[in-house]
């Protein structure tokens, strides 16, 4: 057990173990395996939030697959998206024909997104699927449909798992909803 007394007393109580986690990205890669069996895809991270999760995602995949990075800025607080979306790093390889496998930590408004869907299908992608680890459905605002979701979880400002307030947070192994004193502290 990591016994990070100072990040873990900034919860209010973890929401998502360790073991769930594991347990759900292992059942996840071998659907995913089934699913694209006879393709290779190109499995795209969605920088930061998303590093843990996929780091942990494509080692349960047995496909031969790319791996690629976006950086995606969304304007607003750091507790809640604007839906303004501005690329800080783009894709290094061409996507054109290709299977792409978008891979995200949480999907809450679905700004962010339903507008990168949007980009990488102009780019003539194969197809393109989401794939992520939690889901807020209760506060969708942009229509967009996810593929492959681990948790839906409720209307809980959560952290861990490469999950940030502030950038940080992002080390700790289970999901856990974040106390709300942080927030008023740091208004
Ligand atoms: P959306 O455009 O509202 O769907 O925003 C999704 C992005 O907001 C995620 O990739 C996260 O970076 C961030 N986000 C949304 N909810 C949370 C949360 O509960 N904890 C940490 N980050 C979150
Ligand atoms: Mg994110």
């Amino acid at each position: 057990m990591n016994t990070n007394a100072a990040l873990y007393g900034d919860l209010e109580r973890i929401l998502v173990s360790r073991e769930e986690i594991a347990e759900a990205v292992k059942k996840l890669g071998k659907q995913l395996t089934e699913d694209y069996a006879d393709r290779a895809p190109v499995m795209v991270g969605i920088l930061k939030g998303a590093v843990v999760f996929f780091a942990d995602l494509i080692r349960e995949i047995d496909l031969p697959l790319d791996i690629d990075f976006m950086s995606i800025s969304s304007y607003g607080s750091s507790t809640k998206s604007s839906g303004v979306v501005r690329i800080l790093k783009d894709l290094d390889r061409d996507i054109t024909g290709r299977h792409v496998i978008v891979v995200e930590d949480i999907v809450d408004s679905g700004l962010t997104l339903s507008y990168l869907k949007g980009v990488l299908e102009t780019r003539k992608a194969a197809s393109v699927s989401i794939v992520t680890l939690l889901d807020k459905p209760a506060r969708r605002k942009a229509p967009l449909e996810v593929q492959y979701s681990c948790f839906q979880i409720p209307d809980a400002f959560v952290v861990g798992y490469g999950l940030d307030y502030d950038e940080k947070y992002r080390n700790l192994p289970d999901i856990g909803v974040l106390h709300p004193r942080i927030y008023s502290e740091n208004p």
